[in-house]
């Protein structure tokens, strides 16, 4: 890290201009026309301010070039001419890779044979050639999707792999021949290889030409080691880079029809494969757009098959829309006769939002049936109750207590009621795993008389929980002291490992000392992760440091320390050019951390004072109301002690305590 200069590595794949500190190009992560994406190359990071991606060359590698860890950094070690030396894996581990990479070589092998048999046989360029180029897909594409042609042989695959050395073993376990070791397995089809997300070989499809109804239309490889087929969805290698750039994936049900959209295109397109979407595809999907257009057929098969399984999609934050083609259209057949132009057209005019879609067209099969509508209604709220994001939640509430005439206030109701639900088991889950964050218990602030139950966390203290008890997708999710906990965070990666002469230890030791109680209580996922890392470096002895956390090797981490550290304002040069006008009583607050640190500490504590007092003045209320005197006044007490802290604290930072 300390070599790789990030706007070289950036400025490979990225125009940069330099403004200020700073240099600034179009963002490779999405779509834009002003640019927002900014390169550090002090802190050595990036950020774009436009979309939020942020991290350093290993994570811009990562996301932008799909490499895994490992590939990033040998990317990096290539372009800087270091050695890498690599720790000798354990037998069973390289015995294990090296079973992955023999399979795909294997796989490799069969479909340039494949490949050879369409373009360079008579057989092939007569048979299979000429009907791809019937379908109307041009050479340039068959190549791009590597496509080919089995013939219709016994046995032709598995002599040509035996002649080039190929062990016959490995043919068995990717399902290119039979069992015994006698028969190719696709024969008389043409080849569709399945790639993996880095492009290489994993699986096949053959498509009959047969018009016999009895021949199965696709036969595919079977699950193996290298090929999960839940985890796999056809065309994504090819479609990742439009889906970035569109922020939009589209899902369309055959190989065909992802072949000829990127054809015509449309490249952004992958295949479920006909079957309804599995949650590792949707994952798949999640990591590449925020938005998913489902493009199926109009009969009655396709819109069920467009309404299968797409919770799960709700569930991964995406937005659904759907666009139905029109009845006895595939987008294969409807980009080879209209062109790419015109489907995108009209895709955008026939897409309808997935909820309000269903809404609609239940509603009409449910017209006139109270108990059809009221087993219509549960099955819309359970969809709304998927979506992790309160404001669409309620905006889908709105909406669909129009379509349906159903009142919000009860739709509001069952969606409520199924999100508690669904947050009661999370919970139960998390207790269930050691380790898990519910563990950690609230601190014991026994000098209040303060019972465990009663510290509230983020779904205790409202009616109704902002965000499902964890973010699914990773984001950052809003909670109450998000503020204070962010700027504590901050301080303690920006300036952790500095020196404050007054307290004579680091920035690092001060601050977590004092809050050593509430380290556990974090509601912020990600600013408990870092504060929980800091505190257990300073427990073993080591030093922080913010580049630590800047390149550290969990890109969530990486990202949201980016995130606290860069800021999209710069102090403009103009104030001393044109006015001399050089910055006058306030130091800029990188220069100025030992006022910070106490600051941010005081306003950290000054919010879980504020905390601790709204509990207190429930119980006194309750207390009260009760009769309970005693209670009533040892809790007055309390008050008072707390108040006082309070407002000292606040006298310090010369705010004022409002009630
Ligand atoms: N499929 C399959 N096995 C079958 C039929 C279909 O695996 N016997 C899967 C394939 O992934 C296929 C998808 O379902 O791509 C959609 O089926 P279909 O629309 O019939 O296939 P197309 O890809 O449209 O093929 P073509 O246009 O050549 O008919
Ligand atoms: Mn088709």
């Amino acid at each position: 890290m300390d070599a790789t200069r990030i706007e070289e590595v950036v400025g490979e794949f990225v125009t940069l201009r330099r403004r200020g500190a700073s240099m600034i190009g179009l963002c490779p992560f999405h779509n834009e026309k002003t640019p927002s994406f900014n390169v550090h190359p002090a802190r050595n990071v990036f950020k774009c301010f436009g979309c939020g991606k942020a991290g350093d060359a290993i994570s811009f590698l990562r996301e932008s070039e799909q490499l895994s860890y490992i590939e990033a950094i040998k990317w990096l070690a290539k372009k800087y001419n270091i050695q890498i030396e690599e720790i000798e894996r354990s037998p069973e581990q390289m015995a294990e890779m090296q079973a992955a990479e023999s399979l795909f070589i294997v796989n490799d092998f069969a479909q340039k044979h494949f490949e050879h048999q369409l373009f360079h046989t008579e057989e092939g360029k007569q048979i299979a050639l000429s009907y791809f180029k019937n379908r109307g897909l041009r050479e340039e594409t068959i190549r791009i999707f590597g496509l080919g042609y089995a013939p219709d042989q016994r046995d032709l695959l598995l002599r040509s792999a035996r002649n080039a050395g190929h062990a016959l073993d490995l043919l068995k376990k990717n399902g290119l021949c039979s069992q015994d070791g006698t028969r190719d397995f696709f024969r008389a089809r043409v080849m569709f290889p399945i790639h993996s997300l880095s492009g290489k070989v994993a699986a096949f499809a053959g498509r009959t030409f047969s018009a016999d109804k009895t021949v199965p239309k696709y036969v595919n490889s079977p699950e193996t080691e290298i090929y999960h087929k839940s985890k796999v969805l056809y065309g994504m290698y090819h479609a990742k880079k439009a889906m970035r750039q569109q922020n939009e994936c589209i899902l369309v049900e055959g190989y065909m029809d992802v072949i000829s959209l990127y054809q015509a295109g449309i490249q952004n397109a992958v295949a479920s494969s006909g079957t309804s979407l599995t949650e590792g595809q949707v994952q798949l999907i999640r990591r590449n757009a925020e938005n998913l257009t489902i493009l199926y057929d109009g009969d009655p098969a396709g819109i069920k098959a467009a309404l299968r399984g797409l919770d799960i999609a709700l569930e991964q934050d995406l937005n659904v829309r759907i666009a139905l083609l029109p009845s006895g259209e595939d987008p294969d057949s409807y980009a080879q006769k209209e062109g790419g132009v015109a489907l995108r057209t009209y895709i955008s005019e026939h897409a309808h939002d997935f909820i309000v879609f269903k809404a609609q067209l239940l509603s009409d099969e449910a017209k006139g049936d109270p108990i059809r509508k009221s087993a219509l209604v549960k099955d819309i709220v359970s969809s709304i109750a998927k979506i992790p994001d309160p404001i669409k939640r309620s905006v889908y509430i709105k909406t669909c207590s129009g379509l349906l005439q159903v009142d919000e206030d009860a739709l509001n109701a069952e969606t409520n009621r199924l999100l508690t639900n669904q947050i009661k088991k999370k919970d139960q889950k998390a207790r269930n795993q050691p380790g898990a964050a519910s563990d950690s218990a609230p601190p014991d602030q026994g000098d209040f008389g303060w019972p465990d139950q009663e510290y509230p966390n983020a779904s205790e203290t409202g009616d109704l929980p902002d965000a499902p008890a964890v973010a699914p997708s990773g984001r950052a999710e809003k909670t109450r002291h998000e503020f204070q906990e962010k700027d504590l965070v901050r301080i303690l990666v920006e300036h952790g490992h500095q020196w404050l002469e007054k307290e004579n230890t680091t920035v690092a030791e001060y601050v977590l000392a004092d809050i050593e109680d509430s380290i556990g209580s974090f509601e912020h996922r990600m600013y408990a992760k870092i504060v929980q890392t800091c505190y257990e470096l300073l427990l073993r002895g080591e030093k922080l440091s913010k580049n630590y956390f800047l390149h550290h090797d969990d890109p969530e981490i990486t990202s949201t320390a980016v995130d606290l550290v860069t800021s999209p304002y710069e102090m403009s040069e103009n104030w001393i050019l044109k006015w001399n006008y050089p910055l006058q009583n306030q130091k800029p607050p990188e220069l100025n951390f030992q006022e910070d640190a106490r600051q941010v500490l005081d306003r950290f504590k000054l919010d879980k004072l504020k905390k601790m007092c709204d509990i207190n003045a429930d119980r006194i209320k309750t207390a009260a109301q009760n009769g309970q005197e005693e209670d009533m006044f040892r809790f007055m007490k309390i008050h008072q002690k707390l108040n006082e802290t309070r407002n000292a604290i606040a006298e310090r930072l010369g705010t004022v305590v409002l009630r």
